[in-house]
């Protein structure tokens, strides 16, 4: 058996070889050799295409199973040991009786693999504000993609050093192999029901079964940075949210940073490495999905990425509306479940790149243009390094982290939420978070369409605990420093529409109009009119200089319509009620105040 300096993980690891019956156990050392040489053993196997070298140098093409190509909400688990504790949004089943289950489908599954032991850290190595997990996987695709997305292997064993603690991350394909058996595609467990992402919070830990792909998988992301963080964040005074960290520049040279919550889908990688439209100004990537925030000794909240990569959704991404992305993944990254092309490249829906005549899809069938399937499924990944970005800020690892100004929240809106708004404080802030959320449309296949999907802090899907004691931990945040220390936190919409359906507001690098807006504000600069609901842009306060926005589609970005505000908070009144007695009293203050408000 394998031997690290720390008897923890040498103990673990023997608890787990034993239950799960490797053939191999191997332990990952994070090198470029080591990397080249699990692609190889991806390729032999036929589960990786290497790209055209002359069209993506340094690029492979995976395909997964047609029944693992998303994270699996209704299959994760927060088991912790009161029901109540993981609160009405998340799935529970007792721990004790989890653990029964999975040791019986764990039992022998790694059968004629490879044992992979994975250490990890998320965020620099050593920084105060990162974190050191191990992931033992039976995947060399995870291997791959956690080398990318974390740093990983030699330099975490030694800081975690003889009795350093770690977050223990099991995952396996579920997918043994027979003597002499080889995998024909992409091992998992198909059947959806019988996949489990399982989280044990009180003891820090997540055992995962049956999926290979992203964040059911590559355990670091969802399951450690928000769920499992999320607890251990509540416990020790410090945030772990999903929100992007960008970097701004003003014409003068003066930098702020400014952290972002929005939902999965609603352009989150698109706004860290935005292109500003308004002369002078620049918009710099730290992090493009999560967000871990302490203190600093001046009582300011800094934000360290704890990722060193993008898993970013691929549909979609073109020159238009991510070039830095688009520009990024012409080396060096990983695609999974995109259209190959005959010339050995990648296509996929919405690049701006016409489509060739002939591909061969996700699913690995002959597709032409005339085909009715997508050639790519529409959560199509890319895993691609952030060091490779060209807007990636140079202090992206400062281990110190990054002095926060301002926090955007948001989600998709067609109508009532305009397209910025300034909390009063921090608490006002905490109130926007709690209500954010998207209209349900018609691709969430139920009966409540056009209804708002609350998405707290965009939170929902990656809570370790109960939401009600979420929000009052980020109450208890604000008290912790003084009122003028802390980011000023902006709800924004991007997606308002106007009577004929259409968009509003255009988006993408035109969103650097609003930061701007935002920035003159945290500068005393900024004019702004009080309304029930926050501060609102005083009318031309926006630069809209060289924008085809009529002042009348402005003016309605702008308002604040009473009516179906005073809707708003009857329903948000509903939906409070399922926090019951864990809704923080400053919340309820926050909606009557602004009930009383709105007349
Ligand atoms: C993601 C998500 O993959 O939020 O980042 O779904
Ligand atoms: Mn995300």
């Amino acid at each position: 058996m394998i031997q690290t300096p720390n008897k923890a993980l040498n103990e673990w690891i023997k608890e787990i070889a034993d239950m799960c019956q490797p053939d191999d156990v191997y332990l990952a050392d994070g090198s470029q050799e080591e990397y080249d040489r699990m692609i190889q053993i991806c390729v032999d196997a036929g589960l990786a295409t290497p790209l055209n070298p002359a069209k993506r140098p340094g690029c492979y093409l995976f395909r997964s199973h047609p029944s693992d190509v998303a994270r699996a909400e209704k299959r994760t688990f927060i088991a912790s040991k009161k029901q109540e504790d993981a609160g009405p949004t998340n799935n529970w089943i007792d721990p004790d009786e989890l653990k029964a289950t999975m040791r019986g489908l764990y039992k022998g599954c790694m059968k004629g693999r490879t044992m992979y032991v994975i250490p990890f850290s998320m965020g620099p190595v050593g920084s105060y504000i990162s974190k050191i997990g191990v992931e033992i996987s039976d995947s060399p695709y995870v291997v791959i993609n956690m080398r990318i997305m974390t740093r990983m292997g030699k330099a975490v064993l030694d800081a975690l050093g003889a009795d350093g603690e770690f977050v223990r991350c099991l995952h396996s394909v579920g997918k043994p192999l027979g003597p002499g058996e080889k995998d024909e595609s992409w091992p998992c467990i198909p059947n959806v029901d019988e996949k489990y992402i399982s989280h044990f919070p009180e003891e820090r830990m997540i055992w995962s079964i049956g999926s290979g792909y992203g964040g059911n998988a590559l355990l670091g992301k969802k399951c450690f940075a928000l769920r499992i963080a999320g607890v251990q964040a509540r416990d020790e005074g410090w945030m772990a949210e999903h929100m992007l960290i960008l970097k701004l520049t003003d014409p003068a040279g003066k930098v702020h940073y400014v952290c972002g919550a929005f939902p999965s889908a609603c352009g989150k990688t698109n706004l860290a490495m935005l292109e500003p439209t308004i002369p002078g100004w620049k918009v710099e990537t730290v992090g493009d999905d999560i967000a871990w925030m302490k203190f600093g000794k001046d009582g300011r909240l800094y934000a360290i990425n704890p990722e060193a990569g993008f898993f970013g959704v691929v549909p979609g991404t073109s020159m238009d509306s991510n070039p830095n992305a688009f520009r990024q993944i012409q080396k060096n990254t990983i695609f999974t479940n995109v259209g190959l092309t005959d010339d050995g490249d990648v296509w996929w829906e919405g690049s701006g790149v016409p489509a060739p005549a002939h591909l061969i899809d996700w699913k690995g069938n002959d597709w032409t243009p005339d085909s009715k399937e997508p050639a790519a499924h529409a959560n199509a990944r890319f895993t691609t390094p952030a060091a490779q970005c060209e807007v990636i800020a140079p202090e992206w690892e400062d281990p110190a982290g990054v002095p926060i100004s301002a926090i955007l929240i948001g989600g998709r809106r067609k109508t009532t939420v305009p397209l910025v708004n300034e909390s009063t404080d921090w608490n006002n802030g905490i109130f926007l978070g709690s209500i954010m959320g998207s209209e349900i449309t018609t691709a969430d296949i139920t009966d409540k369409v056009g209804q708002v999907r609350r998405d707290p802090f965009a939170m929902l899907p990656f809570m370790g605990y109960h939401m009600g004691d979420y929000l009052k931990h980020w109450i208890s945040i604000g008290k912790k420093t003084d009122a003028g220390k802390l980011p000023k936190i902006y709800f924004v919409n991007w997606f308002r529409k106007n009577d004929e359906g259409k968009f509003m507001w255009p988006g993408f690098g035109d969103n650097s109009r609003v930061l701007k807006w935002i920035m003159e504000r945290i500068d005393g600069t900024g004019k702004a009119v009080e309304t029930p609901i926050g501060n609102l842009p005083a009318p031309g306060a926006i630069d809209i200089s060289g924008l085809d926005v009529t002042e009348d589609d402005m003016a309605h970005l702008l308002e604040v319509d009473k009516e179906a505000w005073k809707i708003e908070a009857a329903n948000i009144r509903k939906d409070y009620e399922i926090y019951g007695d864990r809704l923080p009293k400053e919340l309820a203050d926050e909606l009557a105040k602004l009930e009383k408000a709105l007349g």
